[in-house]
């Protein structure tokens, strides 16, 4: 399959610092529960964690959509909910990438049932112009065109999730176009 890089390890090394700089300073003297969604955001929030300078714990969500994705988000189902109380706490939502939204758009009304004192979004990846409902991460590593990228935790059939820098699949190859 041909790739082409897009972010090399280097690059996404500072970008992520420059984050954890950013969300460091936002949160000075709080703790955050970061939530981050499986699978792709694992290695991004392994590299963000370790740049933060304020006190965090950790829990993980997954969602499974089923059906069209061009449709409403009704279909998207949470499959391992977090098991960390945010009652009341500062919660930062921590995903790969946001295309249309709708992924991340559920979870944050979702979350919201769970009266959090505060609920923002980091993402490392944004694709601005695929988006079917309005979405706006709070943190942003990079803003990319309609391409479908892989690498740093993001996968293209599971594969590729290892690779430290971020490539573009060649055109044609795109899975899952809507
Ligand atoms: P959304 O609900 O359309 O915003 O979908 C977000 C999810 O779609 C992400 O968590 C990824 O799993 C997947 N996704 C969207 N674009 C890409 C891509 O370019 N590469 C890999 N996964 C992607």
């Amino acid at each position: 399959m041909k790739k082409e890089i897009l972010f090399s390890r280097e690059a996404i090394g500072r970008r992520v610092r420059e984050l954890a700089d950013g969300i460091s300073r936002d949160y000075e003297g709080r703790e955050v529960v970061l939530i981050g969604v499986l699978k792709g955001a694992f290695v991004f929030l392994a590299d963000l964690i370790r740049n933060l300078r304020i006190p965090c714990v950790i829990d993980f969500v997954r969602l499974a959509s089923y059906g069209s994705k061009t449709v409403s988000s009704g279909e998207i189902v949470i499959t391992k909910d977090i098991e960390t109380p945010i009652q009341g706490r500062d919660v930062l939502v921590v995903e790969d990438i946001v295309d249309t939204g709708l992924t991340l758009s559920f979870l944050v009304e979702k979350l919201k049932e769970k009266s959090p004192r505060s609920l923002k979004v980091c993402v490392f990846l944004d694709k601005k112009e695929r988006r079917k409902v309005p979405f706006e991460a709070d943190y942003v590593g990079y803003d990319i065109p309609d391409r479908f990228v892989v690498g740093y935790g993001l996968d293209c059939n599971e594969q590729f999730r290892f690779l430290p820098d971020v490539y573009v699949i060649g055109e044609g190859e795109s899975p899952n176009r809507h």
